[in-house]
């Protein structure tokens, strides 16, 4: 039976193919659209960058790469060997610029309702977290929210958003993910997997 490898079809997508190919593994060749693709003994799976987590807790893929931002907050019981070293970016609070300080609740729009939280908790500032699926930054210009929690890379989005980073909340880069009962049972294939990328990283 091949391993089963959950990969995110978004942002991570370029870097784990170049990881892949520089460790001397299989990759699908990027024009396809199957989701499920069988390459030379490993399954790729391509799904969303939040349920690879998924994939691999439940034992459906056997790893996986994820962001840590993705990690933390999916709270997923996975092992995670290896620091991939690429997709790095930082999850922080960012509202628009020159914003005076506003009612008691902040409320935080966000992709990341659990980290969101647990963050201002943490802080003993009381939140209202607003859920939503991407494109964060036009909340606080459409009085959705007043401040924003999400991943930035380059600081673009922000800016051209009108909006700036007033907190870290935590870093990124793309982490390798095991499932606990494969690593276990298929140690050895794992295992190769593990040290070939550990080398392309290195
Ligand atoms: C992410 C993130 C920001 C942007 C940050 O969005 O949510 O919007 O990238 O990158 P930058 O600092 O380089 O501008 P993504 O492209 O994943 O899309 P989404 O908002 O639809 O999730």
């Amino acid at each position: 039976m091949s391993l089963t490898v959950a990969l995110s079809k978004g942002k991570l997508l370029a870097g784990s193919e170049q990881l892949f190919r520089r460790a001397g593994l299989p990759f699908p060749a990027a024009e396809g659209r199957r989701l499920v693709v069988p390459m030379d003994g490993i399954r790729f799976l391509f799904v969303k960058d939040m349920d690879v987590p998924t994939y691999v807790e439940h034992g459906v893929a056997d790893c996986g790469i994820a962001g840590r931002d993705v990690l933390l907050e999916s709270g997923s019981d996975v092992y995670e060997p290896l620091d991939l070293g690429f997709g790095r970016c930082r999850l922080v609070v960012a509202e628009p610029r020159g914003a005076a300080r506003r009612r008691s609740t902040v409320r935080v729009a966000t992709k990341y309702p659990r980290v969101t939280a647990a963050h201002f908790l943490g802080r003993g500032v009381p939140a209202e977290v607003v859920k939503l699926a991407g494109s964060v930054e036009i909340a606080p210009g459409l009085g959705l929210a007043d401040c924003i929690v999400d991943v930035v890379e380059t600081g673009r989005t922000l800016q051209e958003n009108g909006l700036e980073a007033v907190e870290d909340v935590a870093a990124s880069s793309a982490r390798l993910v095991v499932n606990r009962a494969s690593f276990h049972a298929r140690r050895e294939e794992l295992s190769r997997l593990i040290e070939a990328l550990r080398r392309a990283v290195a």
